[in-house]
């Protein structure tokens, strides 16, 4: 557990996960982010394939792997998590 409050947010970019649904996600959590005033508290950022792509699109929130985010799950994925 985080002492300073920061999340972190990891999203793979590798071209499986981006052309199957993390562009849209990338977005998505941009956006959640910014409506919700946690820009400042979350450290966000992309990474390359982690070699998971069958199960992609992946992102990760503080070491949990989350596997097939869609945007119909991604705001529910972070409403949960944040
Ligand atoms: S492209 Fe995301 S795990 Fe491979």
């Amino acid at each position: 557990m985080s002492t300073t409050g920061t999340h972190k947010i990891l999203i793979c970019l590798g071209s499986s996960c981006y052309s199957r649904g993390n562009a849209d996600n990338l977005t998505l959590i941009k956006d959640y982010l910014d409506e919700n005033g946690l820009d400042a508290s979350i450290d966000f950022r992309g990474h390359l394939c982690s070699e998971t792509c069958n199960k992609g699109p992946v992102i990760e929130i503080d070491e949990t792997e989350y596997e097939g985010v869609t945007q119909s799950n991604i705001h529910s994925i972070l409403a949960n998590h944040l």
